[in-house]
């Protein structure tokens, strides 16, 4: 078994014998080696899993989404909940009979759960049909771990936490193309008492600005209309974010920006200056609160009051009082009441969010909410987060009604749930949007007259093309 793979070749010797050897796999099985690659979790991993897709395509592999054609099968995971982590676990279990009918065929697992070491472990043990385990630091020695694994048939463990270098020059292999995801920064420095990114995606990185710009320019010119910015914390981007969006603003061509996600207690009053006065920044702002008691936003670490949040709520609504906001919330924190859950309940009523993300608190071993007492029953956890969805959905009823007779710019992505003839696509507010429109103006920016407000998306009918 190999645990340190710098020394074993350089990599550009692995990379010419893995492309020696998908050469060789082609002649004889009349088909480039498949792999089926699947990312789980954030934007950020999604992004990550398209580099993935980049290197592996620069050896000679092309890709599936068929478990039982693919010669190598890698699932790049996240740990920010339990559950995300369960699935997972299924999944390499159902994979254990294809291993055993094909043992040339390599299963791994990478990102964000890979890199803690209670699941290498428990992969080590339990889980022996799986060949590669690697973290989020590990992928530059990519080409290494996959030779050692096909020419010596070693099971590889790399938890490597050796902080690389931002690699610039990477190709990246996009699924979609309308939409980019760009990272601008990797990492988190806030350590919020229940949260594992910290521990397993490191100190924040920032790539430099010429970089971001140069790639967002080749996008647009190659076609893309929505260029999502990604980080953990957009706004302790090195080098200045709202100025990061002044520049690509300047960028020209038929295109928006979004971002996520946004800190609040690094939210400024020049950032929402930014979003506003910049015409190509989408008008919308998620700001994850978390909580909406102040005690519990302590325990969490969050460094900001609820105070200090409606402050830049104000800020953004005193410019333009239809301001959009999004949020993540978390219920069933270690000790939080039932008077404090209804705190958060009180905050979504007087924030009006158009939309709101979720979740039961789940424990991260390694956190410092791990060790606080979690009193709450999952049961009751669950009670609280229907309670507070009821409550969200009076609220955006009543505020998503704001938009009907409005005339929004949406950007159809697909088909709509609505039925055959509709098309699906988001506002700039970051509203769903379904609208009755023909399938040529997929990927293409039109105008929505708004008729109806549902609790989940907007309907509307197409006014004319922008
Ligand atoms: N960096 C982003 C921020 O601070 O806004 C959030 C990134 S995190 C991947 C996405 C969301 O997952 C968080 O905003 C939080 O609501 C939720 N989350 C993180 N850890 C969690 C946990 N242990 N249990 C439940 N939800 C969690
Ligand atoms: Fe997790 Fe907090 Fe960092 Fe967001 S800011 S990734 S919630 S530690
Ligand atoms: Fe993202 Fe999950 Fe990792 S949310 S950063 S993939 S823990």
């Amino acid at each position: 078994m190999t645990e340190n793979f710098s020394e074993i070749i350089n990599e550009e010797t692995a990379s010419q014998k893995l492309l020696q050897w998908s050469g060789e796999y082609e002649r004889t099985c009349g088909h480039k080696p498949l792999a089926l690659i699947h990312s789980y979790g954030c934007q950020q991993n999604v992004s990550d899993g398209e580099k993935i897709k980049g290197m592996l395509s620069k050896v000679g592999y092309e890709f599936t989404s068929d478990v039982n054609e693919a010669q190598l099968i890698l699932y790049n995971t996240c740990a920010v909940r339990e559950n995300a982590e369960d699935k997972v676990f299924g999944k390499l279990g159902d994979l254990k009979h294809l291993k055993e009918n094909n043992p040339e065929l390599i299963i791994g697992i990478c990102g964000c759960m890979a890199q803690q070491k209670h699941v290498a472990e428990k992969i080590k043990k339990t889980y022996r049909q799986v060949d590669l385990v690697f973290g989020t630091f590990a992928y530059n020695d990519m080409y290494n771990m996959l030779w050692e694994i096909i020419s010596k048939h070693d099971r590889i463990f790399n938890l490597s936490e050796n902080h690389v270098d931002i690699n610039e020059d990477f190709l990246q292999l996009r699924d979609d193309k309308i939409r980019a995801f760009v990272p601008i920064m990797y990492g988190c420095n806030n350590f919020c008492t229940y949260c594992i990114v910290p521990y397993v995606r490191g100190r924040e990185r920032s790539r430099k600005p010429e970089s971001v710009i140069a790639e967002v320019r080749a996008l647009v010119k190659n076609g893309y209309k929505e260029i999502t910015l990604l980080g953990q914390n957009v706004n302790s981007y090195s080098y200045g974010f709202p100025e990061l969006l002044r520049e690509l603003d300047k960028i020209e061509g038929d295109f928006r920006i979004r971002f996520m996600s946004s800190h609040p207690k690094d939210a400024s009053h020049e950032l929402i200056d930014a979003i506003l006065e910049c015409k190509k920044v989408c008008k919308h702002l998620h700001l994850p609160v978390q909580a909406g008691s102040d005690r519990i936003l302590k325990l969490m670490n969050r460094r900001y009051t609820t105070a200090d949040y409606l402050k830049i709520i104000d800020y953004a609504r005193s410019k333009d009082p239809e301001f959009s906001f999004t949020t993540d919330l978390i219920v069933g924190f270690p000790s939080e009441t039932y008077e404090e859950f209804c705190e958060t309940k009180e905050l979504i009523k007087k924030v009006k969010y158009d939309n709101i993300y979720s979740f039961v608190y789940s424990r991260r071993s390694g956190t410092k909410a791990a060790e606080m007492e979690d009193h709450i029953s999952d049961k009751q956890k669950g009670l609280w987060l229907r309670e507070l969805l009821l409550e969200q959905r009076e609220v955006s009823t009543a505020w998503l009604s704001r938009f009907v007779g409005r005339t929004v710019t949406v950007l159809p992505t697909g088909e709509g749930r609505t039925g055959a003839d509709y098309l699906t696509g988001k506002s700039d507010e970051d509203m769903i949007v379904e609208v009755k429109a023909d399938k040529k103006y997929i990927g293409k920016f039109i105008q929505v007259r708004i008729t109806k407000a549902m609790n989940w998306a907007l309907r509307g009918e197409l006014v004319e093309d922008k």
